[in-house]
């Protein structure tokens, strides 16, 4: 296990590139189990997460090649097994994103059930019954879910809820089967653009990814593809977030920033300067004082739950009070306990944290518990006074490439430890 451990009050200064998007490279290591011939994604981080994805691709009979400039070569001419082993599973939630392309490429597959994780219970329900409707055969058996299916059909999906992952696993799980697929009130993320784009430069048919009505036209097969992945939109607002909360001035370049409207809107109202000098790029100059702001979670495009734990370590620090509202997910606020040990004042009552701002946080012992709580307490500490050690750095490593290195190369005071080489608060030079 590791740590980061930070000695804060340094404004972050300068430019950082920004890698592409974790969320959309995911369910495109999935995809690739479509077709037997290359799928070549570009711009592929260097993540935990990704290295996951990637045994459970191997561990299927696909073969995998990563080169050092991030360009990921998978090759799944023939499939080993259909079955996702539960220590994989159990890893990586994404691991689901298996269902729909093994049902498709094979008509069978067997995922364990993923288990709860640090953010609150997250079912797939969504996924399942929409596999259902497509016309696959599912049981649950020991904490496996076994799926079977001769060829899916088309069919008219209603999503109760604008699921990310339930979209994705039903577009892939669609452009193999027999008519048209229609999926409404699918959700817009701009993860599931790039997924489209991806599935349609392999051959598949499909369109309105985006909007809330997804339409998959099936074909018979599909082929090989190359194709770049979007900047992570997610990574940038938390690189606006350190700029800010450090009262910074940080160039953030290969960016969207259309993908971050909800994130720079908020954050302009919390008294941010941002502006966008070149295409591509945005350049954020945090105010002398930060003003509080409210705030509530929802499906894209509004403000992302991802995002939540950042802007709150923010708002710890901003003049006045703010009520911040998470309706995306149940559980997402434990984050809060860790920051008041850095001396935040925040009260959570159900889905709403108050969060009345203090001048100062001060550098404390916390635990990264999941990944963007991990990443608030590492912006909480580039702001804090003295040193702050945030325990266990693998959920970080999930989804952000070398954030210390990053951090550190805008003059942040960061270093990854072991942990058994106890950090003292005190005297960490
Ligand atoms: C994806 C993102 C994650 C982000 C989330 C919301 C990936 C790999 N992960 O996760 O970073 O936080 O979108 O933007 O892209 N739900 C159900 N039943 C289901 C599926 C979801 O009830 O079958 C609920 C969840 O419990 C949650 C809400 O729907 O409350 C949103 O989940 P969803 O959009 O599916 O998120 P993920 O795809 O898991």
């Amino acid at each position: 296990m590791e740590q980061f451990v930070i000695r804060g009050g340094r404004r972050l200064c300068g430019k950082v590139a920004i890698s592409g998007a974790k969320n959309a490279v995911l369910p495109m290591m999935a995809a690739a189990v479509l077709s037997p011939e290359r799928c070549t994604l570009k711009g592929v981080p260097r993540l935990r997460d990704v290295a996951v994805m990637r045994e459970i691709l191997e561990r299927l009979g696909v073969q995998v090649a990563y080169r050092a400039d991030g360009t990921l070569e998978m090759w799944a001419r023939d499939l080993a097994t259909c079955e996702v082993r539960d220590e994989l599973s159990r890893q990586m939630r994404s691991s689901i994103f298996l269902m729909g392309p093994l049902l498709a490429r094979v008509g069978k597959v067997k995922v364990a059930y993923p288990g709860g994780c640090a953010i609150g219970p997250r079912p797939i329900d969504l996924h399942l019954r929409g596999l259902e409707a497509l016309g696959a055969r599912l049981r649950e058996r020991h904490g496996y879910i076994y799926g079977e299916a001769v060829r899916l059909r088309g069919q008219e999906i209603h999503l109760d809820f604008p699921s990310v992952g339930a979209t994705e696993n039903l577009m892939m799980a669609a452009v193999l089967a027999r008519g048209v697929t229609v999926i409404r009130n699918a959700a817009k993320e701009p993860e599931i653009v790039d997924l489209q784009n991806f599935l349609n430069a392999m051959g598949a048919r499909i369109t309105g990814a985006g909007t809330d009505v997804v339409r998959i036209e099936g074909v018979r097969d599909l082929g090989g593809c190359q194709h770049q992945v979007i900047p992570d939109r997610i990574e940038a607002g938390t690189m606006m977030v350190a700029a800010a909360i450090t009262g910074g001035e940080v160039l953030i370049a290969g960016v969207i920033p259309e993908h971050l409207e909800s994130v720079t809107a908020k954050l302009r109202e919390a008294g941010v300067a941002i502006s966008f000098p070149e295409p591509g790029q945005m350049l954020v100059r945090g105010p002398d004082r930060l003003m509080a702001t409210d705030f509530k979670t929802l499906p894209y495009p509004g403000f992302p739950t991802d995002m939540q734990p950042q802007v709150m370590a923010l708002m710890c620090l901003a003049e006045g009070t703010s009520v911040i509202t998470e309706t995306v997910f149940e559980n997402r606020f434990k984050h809060a306990d860790e920051l008041r040990r850095m001396g935040a004042q925040i009260k959570v009552e159900g889905r709403a944290a108050v969060v009345k701002g203090v001048p100062t946080l001060f550098g404390a012992r916390v635990e990264a518990t999941d990944l963007r709580s991990g990443a608030a307490l590492v912006l909480a500490g580039l702001a804090s006074e003295g040193v702050t050690v945030v325990e266990d750095t693998s959920h970080i490593d999930r989804g952000y490439e070398q954030l210390e290195v990053k951090l550190a190369g805008l003059g942040a005071e960061i270093e990854r430890r072991p942990a058994l080489q106890l950090a003292d608060p005190d005297g960490v030079g």
